[in-house]
């Protein structure tokens, strides 16, 4: 599968690096393509509108003060888009005030596509590094997918599925905002609380 990623920063490195490894084909769109510290990435570097031109998949890893003025004007096409933002304040420390919707809600509305699900936001880019829990071993990091568009969001569940997440459905794209409030928690638990990164939300089934 072809994988632009938008924002090439510890969430967006570490998800190309590891989609890279299990054999997809994965382009960052990045302001400075020519810039030397993306030498160390792995996959290819463009400009955001060359990097998702016929991409299948296109991931949006920014900060969010930075996300509507890099989508606005972006064309995604077809394209399954995977919000992993979280509209954090200024602080990281709680989320930016939209009463009504959530960031992904907002970012189907910037890039006017009905294919946007969210997911890769809530637990840390440690842990999309390093999936694994040796003291938990029959458990996997529960990364919960929510999207309008079923077989889109069958595409992101199979994408976090590959790199060793238990995926699951979380539900229509308007659930977003859960999603944002529980990275939010474990945002708090992380750091706020001194749990540290390692720390990762499980699904226990009976
Ligand atoms: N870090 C985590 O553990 C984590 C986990 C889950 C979700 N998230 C969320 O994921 C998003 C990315 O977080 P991150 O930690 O990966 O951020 P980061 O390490 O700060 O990286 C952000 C990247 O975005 C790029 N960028 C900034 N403004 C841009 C613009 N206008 N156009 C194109 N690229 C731009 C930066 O490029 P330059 O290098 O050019 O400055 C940088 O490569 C945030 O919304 C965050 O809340 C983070």
């Amino acid at each position: 599968m072809r994988i632009a990623i938008v924002g090439a920063g510890r969430v967006g490195s570490t998800l190309g690096r590891r989609w890279t490894g299990v054999g997809h084909s994965v382009v960052y769109g990045v302001r400075d393509p020519s810039h030397p510290r993306h030498r160390a990435l792995t996959g290819s570097v463009a400009s955001a509108a060359q990097a998702t031109e016929g991409a299948h998949v296109v991931v949006i890893a920014l900060p969010w003060a930075a996300v509507e003025s890099a989508l606005v004007g972006l064309d995604v096409g077809d394209s399954v888009v995977v919000d992993a933002t979280n509209p954090l304040a200024a602080n990281a420390r709680e989320l930016t005030a939209h009463p009504e919707l959530s960031g992904a809600e907002l970012i189907a509305g910037w890039t006017g596509s009905e294919r946007v699900t969210k997911a890769f936001n809530t637990t840390g880019a440690g842990n999309m590094a390093d999936v694994a829990y040796p003291s938990a071993p029959s458990s996997r990091p529960l990364m919960p997918v929510a999207g309008d568009d079923a077989a889109a969001k069958q595409v992101v569940i199979g994408l976090a599925d590959e790199l060793g997440f238990e995926a699951v459905d979380a539900g229509p794209l308007s659930a977003s905002g859960d999603l944002e409030h529980l990275a939010m928690l474990w945002i708090r638990m992380a750091y706020t609380l001194g749990n540290g990164p390692d720390i990762a939300f499980a699904l226990l089934r009976r």
